[in-house]
C-alpha cells in the first residue's frame, strides 16, 4: 500500500482538486483507494457528494475504530471525511503524548492489504494535522500554482519536509511537484514553470492547465472525469494518474 499526502502549506494551490481527481482516477484504474480528508473544511465530501456520519474527528480523538469511519463512495473508492469538528480534534491532540503520530497509530489498525493507495488531502498550514500526515505518508505530491508567491512557498515546503524527516527520523519521499493552474498564454506562468523545472529538476511533473471545468465540477458534486471527461482538466489529471501508477 502506498501512502501519498497531497500537501502544501499554501492555500488555494489545488491540493483538494488534486486529491479528489487523483484518487478517483486511480480507483477507475481498479486500484483500491482510501482518501483521508485532513482539512476541517470537509471539501472532499463536498466534491464527491459524500457525507459520512463518522469522520476524522471520531477517528483521531473519538476512539472510533478506523474501519467504522470508512465510507464507500463508489467501487474501489472510499473516504474518511472531515467537518468543522476537526479543528476541535486538533486542539485535543495538542495535549496528547506522541501527538505527531496519532494518525499513524489509529491507522495502524487498518488491514493494509485492503487498499492499494491512501491519499491524504492536507490543510493549508503547518499544523499538527499536517505533521501527522507527513509522518504517516511515505510519498508527498506537492501542488504549486504557477505564480511567483507559490513558487516562494514551495521552497519552504520542501525545507519543511527535510526538517521533519531529520527531526522524526522519517523517510518521506517527494513523489513529485505538481505545477497547477498553468496558462501558457500568461508570461508569469511560463516563467515560474521554468523556475520550478530548474530548481527541482527531475521532480517537476507535467503541469495541470488552468481549466474552468475544474472549478465548476465540485458544484455538481462530481469529479472532473464525470463532469467533463474530455476537458483539459480531465486529460491532465489522467496523466498524473498514469504517472503515479508507473512510479509504483
Ligand atoms: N487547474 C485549475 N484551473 C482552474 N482552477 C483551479 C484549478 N485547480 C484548482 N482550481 C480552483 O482553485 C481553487 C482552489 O483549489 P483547491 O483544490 O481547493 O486548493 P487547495 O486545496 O490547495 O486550497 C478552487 O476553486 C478550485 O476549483
Ligand atoms: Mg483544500
Amino acid at each position: 500500500m502506498r501512502k501519498i499526502c497531497v500537501v502544501n502549506q499554501k492555500g488555494g494551490v489545488g491540493k483538494t482538486t488534486t486529491s479528489v481527481n487523483l484518487a478517483t482516477g486511480l480507483a477507475r484504474r481498479k486500484k483500491r483507494v482510501l482518501i483521508l480528508d485532513l482539512d476541517s473544511q470537509g471539501n472532499i465530501g463536498t466534491c464527491l457528494g459524500a457525507h459520512p456520519e463518522r469522520t476524522m474527528y471520531d477517528l483521531l480523538v473519538g476512539g472510533v475504530k478506523v474501519i467504522d469511519c470508512i465510507h464507500k463512495v463508489e467501487e474501489n473508492l472510499h473516504i474518511i471525511g472531515a467537518d468543522s469538528r476537526l479543528a476541535e480534534a486538533e486542539a485535543i491532540m495538542m495535549g496528547k503524548p506522541n501527538r505527531e503520530r496519532i494518525l499513524s497509530t489509529v491507522m495502524d489498525k487498518l488491514n493494509y492489504d485492503d487498499f492499494d493507495f491512501i491519499i491524504m488531502d492536507c490543510p493549508p498550514s503547518l499544523s499538527l494535522l499536517n505533521q501527522n500526515a507527513l509522518l504517516f505518508a511515505d510519498e508527498a505530491i506537492i501542488p504549486s500554482a504557477t505564480e511567483t508567491l507559490s513558487f516562494l512557498g514551495l521552497k519552504k515546503m520542501i525545507e519543511t519536509i527535510d526538517e521533519y524527516n531529520n527531526m522524526f527520523d522519517h523517510d518521506l519521499m517527494i513523489g513529485g511537484i505538481l505545477p497547477t493552474m498553468y496558462d501558457r498564454r500568461n508570461r508569469v506562468c511560463i516563467e515560474v514553470l521554468g523556475k520550478m523545472e530548474d530548481a527541482f529538476n527531475g521532480m517537476t511533473l507535467d503541469p495541470i492547465r488552468v481549466n474552468s471545468k475544474l472549478i465548476e465540477a465540485p458544484g455538481y458534486a462530481k469529479t472532473i472525469f464525470d463532469y467533463a471527461k474530455s476537458s483539459r482538466g480531465a486529460q491532465d489529471y489522467q496523466k498524473l494518474v498514469e504517472f503515479v501508477i508507473r512510479n509504483e
